[in-house]
């Protein structure tokens, strides 16, 4: 008989979780104007809120945390993070930031112009809003296969080459770089090929355009590049990730993510003139080059982190709790993207809710109901995530309604998984009880979906 495939760590440190009754979170979702952003944690049961900055930390990066360097100018924790930056990424310069989107904040501030066209694949949100901040546009070049969520593609985060070509013929002028998302957060944590990867660059060196990535979720993608992409099977992970970044100029990190720390980020950069443009407004916005928005000992952890979400082993656990998900999900009938992602299971709520209009926020409805059920916080990535058009002010609707079920790394066990699978499989046999959505009462001007208030219709 063939072994399972086991997680290559055990716990050497728990935490207590907070349960609760039905009544209670019926209550509290109540006072939290139906914002899953606006719960304490402590009314929270099972976190699937984001993979983000919630990884459990190794041994190792924790001795690495006491070893950290706190000078201000040239610590050894920034040599440190520098060299395994190189190592696994390649880049010869780079700035430490706070976290993803200041990495963002940035490079766009070097880069991003009044007017600018930023094509890519699904730009995630923050991306997107610093993008719109600067009076400039994102366009979404994802292939149509990621839109229809039954559809099996191994690659559904890939770029569309000809929707690609077409923007920058029509735009030319005004596009400093095309951003490619790896793995693609938005389309469900669906990765991109190591094929892609190379026929953007193609793309790019064709009408001299920088290409960016968003490498929040690089490892993951290159775990599915050597899983299911022809001819990587015998290479190893990191040389799969040196070779997808021979195909970038700049890379924009949250190592939130795939760093497995609790908060930074990098912009990692092969110009030296790029690198000399974008540190005047790290020094203004994060903090001097050695240091960014990073204490040394995070940047410590971080470059330990690296190297431990880049071991085959680790990911392959990772992702096959993944997997283990949708596979309970998909058992029980619930409507999923397929085939299931790199961080987080997307169940479909355009489907799971096919009797209510899409205008009803449905998305976010089904996180209310699985935190009602299981004191679930999931996260919805639908109408309320992609707020109003910046210029005509209308709810734009998604062709994707999710709620994303993201799973932390190396932190909950395969029955929290199954808790969760029950919750949900609950509230798919009750569904058509719910006949309602929800009203938005209050809303910001931008990124709205974080301080959002709504009511049960
Ligand atoms: N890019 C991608 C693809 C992301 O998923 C995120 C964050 C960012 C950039 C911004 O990074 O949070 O460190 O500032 N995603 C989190 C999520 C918030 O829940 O998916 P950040």
């Amino acid at each position: 008989m063939d072994f399972p495939s086991v997680e290559p760590y055990k716990i050497k440190m728990v935490e207590a979780m907070h349960p609760s009754t039905r009544e209670e979170r019926e209550r509290w979702i109540k006072e939290a104007k139906y914002n899953l952003f606006s719960l304490g944690s402590d009314k929270v049961f099972i976190d699937l809120l984001t993979d983000s900055g919630t990884g459990a930390m190794s041994d190792k990066q924790w001795s690495q945390i006491m070893l950290g360097d706190e000078s201000y100018a040239g610590a050894s924790s920034y040599y440190h993070l520098k060299d395994a930056i190189k190592d696994i990424m390649g880049f010869e310069y780079f700035l430490p930031t706070h976290q993803g989107r200041a990495a963002e904040n940035v490079l766009f501030s070097a880069l991003v112009k009044e007017g600018h066209i930023i094509p890519g694949n699904s730009q995630f949100d923050t991306t997107k809003g610093h993008i719109e901040f600067r009076k400039a546009h994102a366009i979404d070049c994802t292939i149509d296969e990621a839109f229809d969520t039954a559809l099996i593609h191994p690659f559904k985060g890939n770029a569309d080459l000809n929707k690609l070509e077409e923007v920058i013929k029509k735009h030319d002028a005004n596009i400093p770089f095309i951003i490619i998302t790896i793995t693609n957060n938005t389309a469900g944590g669906q990765p991109v090929s190591m094929q892609n990867l190379k026929d953007v660059r193609k793309l790019a060196d064709k009408y001299h355009k920088l290409v960016v990535f968003d490498s929040a979720r690089f490892a993951e993608n290159a775990y599915f590049i050597k899983t299911r992409e022809e001819g990587y099977k015998n290479k190893s992970i990191r040389e799969i990730v040196r070779e997808m970044y021979s195909y970038a100029d700049i890379a924009t990190m949250s190592a939130k993510k795939d760093g497995i720390v609790n908060i930074g980020g990098f912009i990692g950069m092969k110009s030296k003139e790029i690198f000399t443009k974008a540190t005047t407004f790290n020094i203004m916005f994060e903090g001097f080059i050695t240091y960014g928005g990073m204490a040394g000992r995070d940047m410590n952890a971080l470059a330990q982190g690296l190297y431990e979400s880049t071991d085959f082993d680790y990911l392959t656990a990772r992702i096959g709790q993944v997997k283990y998900l949708g596979d309970k999900l998909r058992e029980y009938g619930v409507p999923l993207q397929e085939p299931s992602g790199g961080h987080a299971i997307f169940v479909d709520a355009l489907k799971f809710f096919s009797h209510i209009p899409q205008s009803e926020y449905i998305a976010q409805l089904l996180g209310i109901e699985i935190y009602i059920e299981g004191g679930i916080r999931g996260a919805e990535i639908g109408t309320l995530l992609a707020d109003r058009d910046p210029e005509t002010r209308q709810d734009r609707y998604p062709k994707l309604e999710l709620l994303r079920l993201a799973i932390p790394r190396r932190v909950y066990t395969n029955n929290h998984i199954e808790y969760v699978a029950v919750a949900l499989k609950n509230v798919f046999d009750r569904r058509k009880e719910i006949k309602k959505g929800l009203k938005i009462t209050y809303e910001a001007p931008i990124m709205r979906h974080f301080t959002v208030e709504m009511e049960r219709l």
